[in-house]
């Protein structure tokens, strides 16, 4: 059996999405009712990160503890991996002696060079370009909250950034649409995209015309990790793009917000909205540790009956 990695949210079918939603719920309920579940006994996780995480480490973390299972930090400011030593390297050892393996990293060639030489599956934990393990719990939110998100529409406002690619491939997959409206100077890149794609997505200037009849209204940081060298000028480009009331007033009444967190009140978003009636982040950020438990579940053991 090949290896099965979740390195970008298209790395995975639309049949094997549903079925996570679905241990998603059951992993979710049982952990809610207190009834251990130790599918992962004896195994464990290698996390790496060379960003920082407060929610990714948590969940991976405290997921993999509920499963049964262990799971190791590893950071590259005390250990080899931020000393030069080739990624191909790394991979080769660790993946020797674990299960699993998530990385929070730069560029996502670093993933991809990781799990081709990988003996465990790999999980993306975020990277420049993707972070689907968000985009896997924001999904599963707006279907607990509001059902199937096939053939609704999601606002994206804000940076062209891992998010946004993320909610893209999403689209494609789960058969919905995403109203992007970036900054003109940030905008999103055909290039990065496959010729499928392009027809799930809309790009809108105005970002209010954007929320326009959205069943979810979506944003992130100005300036993600790694690009903080740019945060003056992405402060003013940005300044128009700050999902406030008077935009979720233009999307549908019942339309939900959501946000990966960390958020900055009063940049990419209002107080008003963020802890408002609409508002379902903290739904969202808990969700992360169940739809995760289903994502080790499925890599590591495979279906299971539901
Ligand atoms: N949303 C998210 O990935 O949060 P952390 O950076 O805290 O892990
Ligand atoms: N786009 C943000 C997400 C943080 C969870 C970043 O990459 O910093």
């Amino acid at each position: 059996m090949p290896i099965k990695h979740f390195l970008r949210f298209d790395d995975f079918s639309r049949e094997e999405l549903d079925y996570l939603f679905s241990r998603a719920r059951f992993i979710k309920d049982r952990f809610k009712r207190y009834q251990a579940y130790h599918p992962l006994a004896d195994r464990t996780l290698v996390m790496i990160f060379e960003k920082a995480s407060t929610r990714t480490r948590l969940s991976f973390e405290a997921g993999m503890h509920q499963l049964g299972g262990a799971a190791i930090y590893l950071n590259t400011r005390d250990s080899q991996l931020g000393r030069g030593e080739p990624v191909e390297d790394a991979a080769q050892v660790i993946s020797r002696m674990c299960d699993a393996v998530m990385i929070r990293t730069f560029e996502q060639t670093i993933v991809e060079r990781f799990a081709s030489h990988s003996r465990v599956p790999v999980i993306n934990g975020l990277t420049n370009e993707y972070h689907p393990c968000q985009v896997l719990a924001d999904i599963f939110t707006f279907i607990e909250h509001r059902g199937s998100i096939q053939g609704r529409t999601v606002a994206w406002v804000g940076d062209a950034n891992n998010m946004s690619y993320t909610w893209i491939q999403a689209a494609r997959l789960l058969d919905f649409k995403v109203h992007i409206s970036t900054p003109p100077a940030y905008p999103i890149d055909p290039a990065a995209l496959g010729d499928s794609e392009r027809s799930h997505f809309d790009i809108f200037e105005d970002p209010m015309q954007a929320c326009r009849g959205a069943d979810l209204v979506t944003t992130d940081v100005w300036t993600s990790m790694g690009f903080e060298a740019e945060d003056d000028q992405r402060r003013r480009a940005f300044a128009d793009y700050c999902v406030d009331e008077e935009m979720m007033a233009g999307a549908r009444s019942d339309a939900l917000f959501m946000h990966c967190l960390p958020a900055h009140r009063g940049e990419e978003v209002s107080a008003g909205v963020i802890d408002g009636p609409q508002s379902v982040v903290w739904d969202e950020a808990e969700n992360r540790l169940h739809v995760q438990k289903a994502l080790l579940e499925y890599l590591l053991i495979g279906k299971l009956p539901t």
